[in-house]
């Protein structure tokens, strides 16, 4: 059932509680709190730009890290309300406490245009626990409700859906709208072929998204650690690598589903094998791959090798959709991030829709400079993971139907 948007709503005079993602990588320099990754506070700027242009009162509500329902000093959202005020050049008033008389007090003072940021939800227990008394006393503080927190769609939390069940209506923010556009909508018939590229460290994590993909796409190709555990499943020798030997018979039955859905799986044919996970560890391209002449005893993959580049770049470069989630090896160590950087270049020189759906990738593209270069990169992590799988994501569902 289509969810109403923002654009429905009659925001001017109104107090709109806007839940937002602002879940951002930060760290602490010279005693004060700094954000390292301003993404998804950016991504927010459309919808907290329209509820101020179209005269809104703009109550921002978000979770920091995961403080288990008590406050915690360095998941204090007052920094991200100070460099807020950075981007949007408008004060934010801040709220330190999340509900009761201080919030209360505020939302009722402020002018058409303003912006409130309220105390980290998670400081309260009743956030997590979905707990309706803790959602209702959010709820009090707006007229109206937007979810714009696509990162946080996947979890049922008080901010995120208990809180609709007080409102009269509840909308989807802009970057909500933007998300599901690509990830759900655009992949549904994806103009083919439909490549997907999927690393990162373990099956176990991705057989939902496997499965689902399986369903329309034409190609997958598989890097990262997990890739060991479908080596392993082919009788190839992982030496040292990480494997989850209770996954292989899966890995089997997937790979076994990929012929018959007529999907061609393809995995690494050689890796970079290196004695050490560490800057400077001993490394070599393995020769070609079979169970004759795997991975060094000892020894543990660490990227893909230069064949399987080649052999990628050529299905990518075939691709009239590619969607991306994982990196191919340990890019975080330079010399080991060759297969995962040459992925994301090959990506952009494509010319075809592409998607990076999240996580560890978006680092990878953002690093490599080709960010602008992509035609979708999604804030989620597993919000992104989980709509893959075709999942509802309870922070969507609970949102006002469009009649
Ligand atoms: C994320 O970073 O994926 C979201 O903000 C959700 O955070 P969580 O995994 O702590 O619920």
């Amino acid at each position: 059932m289509a969810k109403l948007t923002l654009r429905d709503l009659d925001v001017r005079g109104k107090r709109v509680l806007v839940r937002v993602d602002f879940n951002v990588p930060t760290e602490v320099r010279g005693g004060k709190v700094r954000v390292t990754d301003d993404t998804r506070i950016r991504e927010t700027l459309p919808t907290i730009n329209y509820l101020r242009e179209h005269g809104a009162k703009t109550i921002l509500m978000s979770h920091l890290g995961r403080p288990k329902g008590k406050p915690v000093e360095k998941y204090s959202l007052r920094p991200i309300g100070e460099y807020l005020y950075s981007l949007i050049h408008h004060p934010v008033i801040f709220s330190h406490d999340t509900i009761g008389d201080v919030p209360k007090k505020i939302v009722n003072h402020m002018e058409n245009g303003d912006v409130a940021l309220l105390e980290n939800v998670r400081f309260q227990p009743g956030e997590e626990a979905n707990d309706p008394e803790f959602a209702k006393a959010l709820a009090e503080l707006g007229d109206l409700y937007v979810n714009d927190a696509f990162g946080a769609a996947h979890r049922a939390h008080a901010s995120t859906a208990g809180i609709t069940k007080f409102v009269e209506k509840s909308a989807m923010g802009l970057l909500m709208e933007k998300e599901l556009k690509h990830l759900r909508d655009g992949l549904q018939n994806p103009a083919k072929p439909f490549v997907v590229i999927l690393g990162g460290a373990k099956v176990s994590d991705k057989i939902g998204v496997l499965k689902a993909l399986m369903e329309n796409a034409n190609t997958i190709l598989i890097g990262g650690a997990m890739a060991n555990t479908f080596l392993k499943a082919e009788g190839i020798p992982v030496g040292a690598s990480r494997v989850e030997s209770d996954k292989v018979g899966l890995a089997r039955e997937l790979l076994e589903l990929a012929k018959q859905r007529d999907v061609k799986f393809l995995v690494p044919i050689d890796v970079v094998e290196a004695d050490e996970i560490r800057p400077g560890a001993n490394m070599r391209n393995t020769s070609r791959l079979s169970p004759q002449h795997g991975i060094t005893d000892g020894w543990q993959t660490v990227d893909i090798g230069a064949a399987t580049i080649a052999l990628y770049q050529e299905e990518i470069a075939r691709g009239e959709t590619i969607l991306w989630n994982g990196p191919m090896g340990v890019f975080e160590i330079p010399e080991f991030g060759e297969g995962t950087i040459a992925i994301a270049e090959a990506m952009a020189q494509s010319g075809a829709k592409t998607i990076i759906g999240g996580g560890d990738s978006v680092t990878a593209v953002k690093q490599a400079g080709l960010s602008a270069k992509m035609t979708f990169i999604s804030t989620g992590g597993g919000a992104t993971l989980e709509l893959l799988e075709g999942k509802e994501l309870p922070g969507v569902a609970a949102l006002s139907d469009r009649k």
